[in-house]
């Protein structure tokens, strides 16, 4: 195959931090309330605009809260485990690297002792019709590391007696999410907003500020992760009185990617263009001799990071090292080219590709995209056959 011509315009596909939005420039930053204080007026105005407009563009209901915490999405999974964790039962969910970090953190960390762990392999989802709603359930709605995601929330009882907590950080503004069955809800902002990365969000219903004012556990809290005093809420968290410093900066840019967001449609219009993109790489997956899916379910398929491996009767006979190296060197390629960067899977993940379709990535690109990738796999094995 010949060399294709045309580049994409923007050869970001990474999946986090990933693309900024189209036509991002710094100049979205002007208005960035800098060298002040964010606990100034116009600081902490600027703090609950963030925190409106998400209620906004996400479709939170009204009596969800919203927060803007410390340590990125990670920071804001560990503070709702460890801060609501041990009242009950829990029930883990992992099918991914993401996942298995958090099953780390309830079993090996927090040492819980009522824990039943469900598993799924790259490429599939656990059991979820086993999963006990009656119990504490975490888990990732769409794991970035497989590009498998659950299917929909229909696995969770409306009336279930245990929290659910979902990392959502791939799939936040990228897909339908049910807030009525999901307690905790967190995510960042480098993600499917291409946001800057710090901060993450932490959205909590009702019954979930409920277990927060109900149960103390039995570890101590570092303050960065304190979200009560005195067994009360400390509700200055979710209206803009950060727990610590943020950056006004990132502030700022997550501003403007939520003002681009809203001109979008909204999340109808996120979540659209997104599976338009989806759509671009299925269709030339489907039409491929050599790529598939690591999704083995196409209602899994995750519409963000779309993980691919390599199907070929010559691959198939390669030795294990040798499969490793093949998508290995079509990224390299690639990124030497100038046309894709950071494609390459997950470093704990089977070997493969992962390509980013959320929203701020546009399908023009991912249609020329994928005749890189066409190109690039004919070198790789011209050159492994040779
Ligand atoms: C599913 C999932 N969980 C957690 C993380 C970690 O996010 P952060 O770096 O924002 O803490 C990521 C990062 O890609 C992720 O995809």
């Amino acid at each position: 195959m010949t060399k294709p011509l045309k580049a994409p315009l923007r050869p970001e596909f990474s999946s986090g931090p990933c693309a900024k939005r189209p036509g991002w420039t710094p100049d979205a930053l002007n208005n960035a309330l800098l060298g002040r204080s964010h606990r100034s007026k116009p600081g902490k105005e600027k703090l609950q605009y963030a925190i409106d407009k998400t209620r906004e563009v996400l479709g939170v209901p009204d009596d969800y809260l919203i927060g803007i915490v410390p340590g990125s999405d990670t920071g804001a999974v560990e503070m709702a485990l460890w801060s609501m964790l041990g009242a009950r039962g829990v029930d883990v969910l992992a099918w991914e690297s993401f996942g298995a970090g958090w099953v780390t953190d309830v079993a090996k960390q927090l040492k819980l002792e009522d824990v039943n762990i469900y598993k799924g392999d790259y490429g599939k989802l656990p059991d979820l019709a086993a999963v006990d709603c009656d119990r504490d359930v975490v888990f990732t709605w769409n794991g970035t590391t497989s590009g498998v995601k659950v299917p929909n929330a229909d696995w969770i009882n409306a009336d279930r007696k245990g929290l659910t907590i979902c990392d959502a950080t791939s799939a936040a503004f990228a897909m339908e999410l049910p807030f009525e069955k999901l307690d905790v809800v967190t995510y960042s902002w480098q993600k499917v907003l291409g946001g800057e990365a710090a901060h993450g969000m932490l959205i909590l219903s009702p019954r979930a500020v409920e277990r927060l004012e109900s149960y103390t556990p039995p570890w101590p809290l570092p303050k960065i992760f304190r979200l009560t005093k005195g067994g009360k809420l400390i509700d200055g968290i979710f209206k803009g009185a950060t727990i610590n410093t943020p950056s006004m900066l990132c502030v700022e840019d997550y501003i403007d990617a939520l003002e681009w967001a809203a001109s979008l449609g909204g999340l109808s219009g996120l979540v659209a263009k997104s599976y338009a993109n989806l759509k671009v790489l299925s269709d030339w997956v489907n039409a491929s001799p050599w790529a598939a899916f690591l999704a083995e379910d196409p209602a899994t398929i995750s519409n963000t990071s779309v993980c691919l491996k390599v199907i070929d009767p010559w691959f198939n006979d390669l030795s294990e090292q040798a499969q490793a190296s093949v998508p290995k060197a079509l990224a390299s390629l690639l990124e030497a080219e100038g046309v894709a960067f950071d494609i390459g899977a997950y470093r704990d993940a089977p070997s493969g590709l992962r390509i980013w379709a959320g929203a701020t990535v546009e399908a023009s690109d991912l249609a020329i995209l994928t005749d890189w990738l066409d190109w690039a796999y004919g070198e790789v094995k011209a050159s492994h056959t040779a």
